[in-house]
């Protein structure tokens, strides 16, 4: 039995978490910054690094506490390292090597996605090799994961990730922060009578998707009639969604189709979206594909899903040394 430490600092939540064995969730502790950055229309990096020192020792005392476990306890310190806001990531990495070092704990470097594409597998037992969709405000990725835990990128997005665009067309239609999940709310008013955006990349061979078309037809729909109504703004929102969620549900399929893969899975924040839940059900079910999606917990940013797949890494061997610093960007590591 292996307990690892997960923190993920990487956007605007304060997560640690206990994870037994890289599955059985003794803790998660998210500590969300939100109601900070809502005045602001969005996340505000320099407040979110602020935030994160204030919060983070307390986060990790609480993830210790309710999995009733002892410093002395843990095997090893997952932490996020990269991609992400840079200020923030720096605050997760620090507190793990502080700890690393104190408890004499080996330091495990993970990649955020890494995170968001093992998490389906924390509560679904998945064949391999199968697809996984992250979906979140900042990434759309396509990957095709293999038994070893290998992750090769299939695609990507081209501009604004799916999340971001959500986030967009709620600002336009006067939503509050963060939009997706208000847009999802004001969808269900008028799932029948959408306006008919077209669905981006539908019609382009690959797997890359691509948000800013969409975004501005929204655009141009609202500014030629002078803003929406509480009628239309349904009826746009539910248009918008049905647009981008068939977007990444016809690319994911026509992957799993075209890969021969069992399974296929969908994750990140974007992945609690009601429609996407239930449209990556029906489709994997009239084409005899098992598809998973975690509970909204392990889809939005945490620390279990850094710990789970930490205890996988150490099992292979990967070892930071304290000199780990943290990077905005970087490459899906391949194990
Ligand atoms: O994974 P996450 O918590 O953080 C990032 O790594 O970005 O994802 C946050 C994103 C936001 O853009 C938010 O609007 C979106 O996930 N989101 C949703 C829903 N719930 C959260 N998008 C569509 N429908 C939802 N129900
Ligand atoms: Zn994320």
């Amino acid at each position: 039995m292996a307990l690892v430490l997960g923190i993920d600092t990487s956007c605007d939540d304060t997560s640690a978490a206990v994870v037994e064995d890289g599955r059985n969730i003794l803790s998660n502790v998210v500590s969300s910054q939100t109601s900070t950055h809502a005045q602001f229309g969005g996340v505000v990096p320099e407040l979110a690094s602020r935030k994160h020192a204030e919060n983070i020792t307390r986060v990790i005392d609480a993830a210790l506490k309710t999995a009733g476990a002892e410093l002395n306890d843990l095997d090893a310190v997952a932490v996020t390292n990269r991609p992400g806001l840079i200020g923030a990531l720096l605050v997760g990495v620090e507190a793990a090597k502080a700890l690393a070092l104190a408890c004499s704990l080996p330091l495990i470097d993970i990649h955020h996605i890494e995170g968001h594409i093992y998490a389906p597998s924390m509560t679904a037992d998945l064949p391999f090799p199968h697809l996984c969709l992250t979906v979140s405000g900042g990434h759309t990725l396509l990957a095709l994961v293999e038994a070893d835990w290998t992750m090769t990128e299939l695609g990507s997005t081209l501009d604004d990730a799916a999340g971001e665009a959500f986030d967009k067309a709620a600002k336009m239609l006067g939503l509050g922060f963060p939009g997706g999940p208000a847009i999802d709310r004001l969808a269900q008013e008028n799932l029948e009578t959408p306006v008919p955006f077209p669905v981006p990349m539908r019609n382009k061979p690959g797997y890359d998707f691509s948000y800013s078309g969409l975004k501005t037809a929204v655009r141009y729909y609202l500014e030629k009639r002078g803003g929406a109504d509480s009628a239309s703004a349904s009826a746009v929102a539910a248009g918008f969604q049905e647009a981008a969620v068939e977007a990444l549900i016809h690319k994911t399929f026509r992957a799993a189709k075209e890969t021969g893969v069992q399974a296929a899975t969908v994750t990140g924040g974007v992945a609690c979206n009601s429609l996407l839940r239930r449209r990556a059900a029906e489709r994997g079910k009239e084409l005899g594909i098992l598809t998973a999606y975690p509970p909204p917990a392990l889809c939005v940013d945490n620390g279990a899903m850094i710990a789970g797949v930490g205890y996988v890494r150490w099992k292979q061997g990967r070892k930071a040394s304290l000199n780990l610093s943290a990077a905005p960007n970087g490459e899906l590591p391949n194990r």
